[in-house]
């Protein structure tokens, strides 16, 4: 079995590279990854002379670079995590959004139909659901709740999403979607909630928390996401979508507080700033469908993913360090600089 994992030198990525390697010891597993400033090659670094492991540096639109690879690796699974991921830089600035979520969706479909595939699955998110109301807890995302997308990053999601399904629909391509609400854990970029506020409360920086800090995200520990991908491609009946998720609701405020007494400090350091533009008010999935049929329950309490969060961040200082020093861009150059690459 080879699986092509595309946007494994990110968070969810690199982590389910992990488990997979760890989980199929006789399955090949294959990165491809742009290395855009939010994949770190350095994360690999565990599995970067695993015989079943190959890094290839490519982008996901670059076609010729794609057909190249799947010729040459004859993938039976193609599991989609690359994407640009953050709803902040996608108010800056859309494209690279539309370009990587939507049409760099189209390349690797394209290669899958043309190359053959046992499956193919896009990783999507809750946010192609917008939101919820805060004063109606009754309400929850299921995959039959319509898409009503607040951010181009959003948009781009549920737009990749609309082309997979229309990929099985039109040309019968074996495809699986699933949407999952937030994930933290180790190797999360230092840009996003989670990570941002343990790596500031560690330099005694300001914590800055959008407007009131009382939109709810449902978290979900990563390992328990990865879990859940691992089924689907595994059992998941082709053409469906799955929610994933934990009913771990919890205020911005209330993590970041856990955050500073984790930490030991002062809660002096939250800062209230100006709140992001349409911010999502309540993302909850619903996850009956894929508990159901495929028995998928996540096993991480929230009480004990968020202090093995926070330990990560402490004994791996160094990680998120030179990311915050833009260190870590150099690395590629260290590993690689000498080896091919496609595309
Ligand atoms: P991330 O930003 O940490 O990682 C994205 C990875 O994709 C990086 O390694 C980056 O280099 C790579 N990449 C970006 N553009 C590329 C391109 N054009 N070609 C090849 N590689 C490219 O993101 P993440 O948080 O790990 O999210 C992974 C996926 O999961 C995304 O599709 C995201 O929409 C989805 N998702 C994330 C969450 C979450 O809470 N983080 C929740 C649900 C779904
Ligand atoms: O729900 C799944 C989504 O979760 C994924 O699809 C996205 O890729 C992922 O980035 C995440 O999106 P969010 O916008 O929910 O995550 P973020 O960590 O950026 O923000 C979480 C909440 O915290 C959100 O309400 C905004 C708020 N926030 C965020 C940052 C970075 C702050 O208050 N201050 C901050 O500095």
């Amino acid at each position: 079995m080879t699986i092509i994992v595309t946007g494994g030198a990110g968070f969810i990525g690199s982590n389910f590279v992990f488990h997979m390697l760890d989980t199929y010891p006789d399955y090949r597993i294959v990165c491809l990854d742009k290395l855009t400033y939010a994949g770190n090659l350095s994360t690999l670094e565990p599995v970067m002379d695993n015989p079943n492991f190959r890094f290839v540096k490519l982008d996901i639109c670059d076609r010729e670079g794609v057909y190249r690879l799947f010729e040459e690796e004859k993938p039976d699974m193609v599991v989609n995590f690359a994407a640009e991921s953050h709803v902040d830089r996608s108010i800056e600035d859309p494209e690279v959004f539309l370009r990587t979520n939507i049409l760099g969706t189209q390349v690797l479909m394209d290669a899958c139909r043309k190359y053959g595939i046992r499956r193919y699955h896009q990783v999507s998110t809750d946010e192609v659901y917008g939101d919820l109301p805060l004063d109606r807890p009754d309400l929850f995302f299921t995959e039959e709740t319509p898409i009503h997308t607040s951010s181009p990053y959003s948009a781009s999601k549920a737009s990749a999403d609309l082309l997979v399904l229309a990929y099985y629909r039109t040309y019968g391509l074996s495809v699986t979607i699933s949407r999952c609400s937030n994930n933290y854990g180790p190797y999360h970029f230092p840009e996003k909630l989670i990570p941002l506020m343990i790596a500031n409360a560690l330099n005694d920086k300001p914590l800055p928390v959008y407007g009131q800090g009382l939109n709810v995200r449902d978290w979900l520990y990563v390992e328990d996401h990865c879990k859940a991908i691992d089924l689907i491609l595994h059992k998941g009946r082709e053409g469906q979508v799955y929610n994933v998720g934990g009913h771990n609701e919890m205020r911005n405020i209330d993590i970041v507080k856990i955050i500073c007494k984790a930490l030991g400090k002062p809660e002096s350091l939250i800062t209230y700033v100006t709140d992001r533009k349409g911010h999502d008010m309540r993302y909850a999935i619903d996850p009956t469908k894929i508990h159901r049929e495929l028995g998928w329950e996540p096993e991480t309490k929230f009480a004990d993913g968020i202090q093995k969060t926070i330990a990560w961040y402490l004994e791996n200082r160094r990680w998120w360090e030179t990311i915050l020093s833009g260190e870590y861009q150099n690395y590629y150059e260290k590993m690689y600089g000498s080896r091919e690459t496609l595309g």
